[in-house]
């Protein structure tokens, strides 16, 4: 499941490393760009937006799927195909345990999440290897 072209790829770290070009990350000097696949075949693109209080910073990856929620005007059937993460990082950068969480909700079980760098190099992802047995919207479906 879940096969994205190369030309696909290509697009989205391309659209990653624009992201990349606007973080703001004035306090760590770690910039971070992702874009993701909307279900309905849209790229959207999210940054990391860092804060002079620096528990409020929030990371590329949940900026990047907040731009997909609103671009797709309270569609709540909304899904995400794949996301890349781009940084001029040697060793590649994974998403955070936060952002693991978010991806979760978002993305099927078996989509890919990928890491680029400069130099070309990419890993990927399954999102069920990125957060097993995640907690998810409908182990909350016994309250409702
Ligand atoms: N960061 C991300 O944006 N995504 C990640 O997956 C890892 C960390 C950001 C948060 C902070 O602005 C900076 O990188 C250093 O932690």
């Amino acid at each position: 499941m879940n096969n994205i072209s190369d030309t696909t790829w290509d697009k989205l770290a391309q659209s990653a490393a624009i992201a990349y070009n606007q973080a703001y990350a004035p306090y760590s000097n770690f910039k971070v760009g992702s874009a993701a696949l909307t279900s309905t075949n849209t790229i959207v693109k999210g940054c990391n937006v860092e804060n002079a209080s620096y528990g409020l910073t929030v990371c590329s990856e949940r900026n990047c799927i907040a731009q997909g929620v609103i671009q797709h005007e309270g569609n709540t059937a909304l899904s995400f195909v794949a996301m890349v993460i781009y940084t001029e990082e040697e060793k590649l950068t994974p998403p955070c345990g936060a952002c693991r969480q978010v991806i979760a909700e978002f993305f099927p079980a078996t989509a890919q999440i990928r890491s680029v760098n400069h130099l070309n190099k990419h890993k990927s992802w399954q999102v069920n290897e990125l957060l097993p047995d995640a907690f998810l919207p409908e182990d909350l479906l016994t309250k409702n």
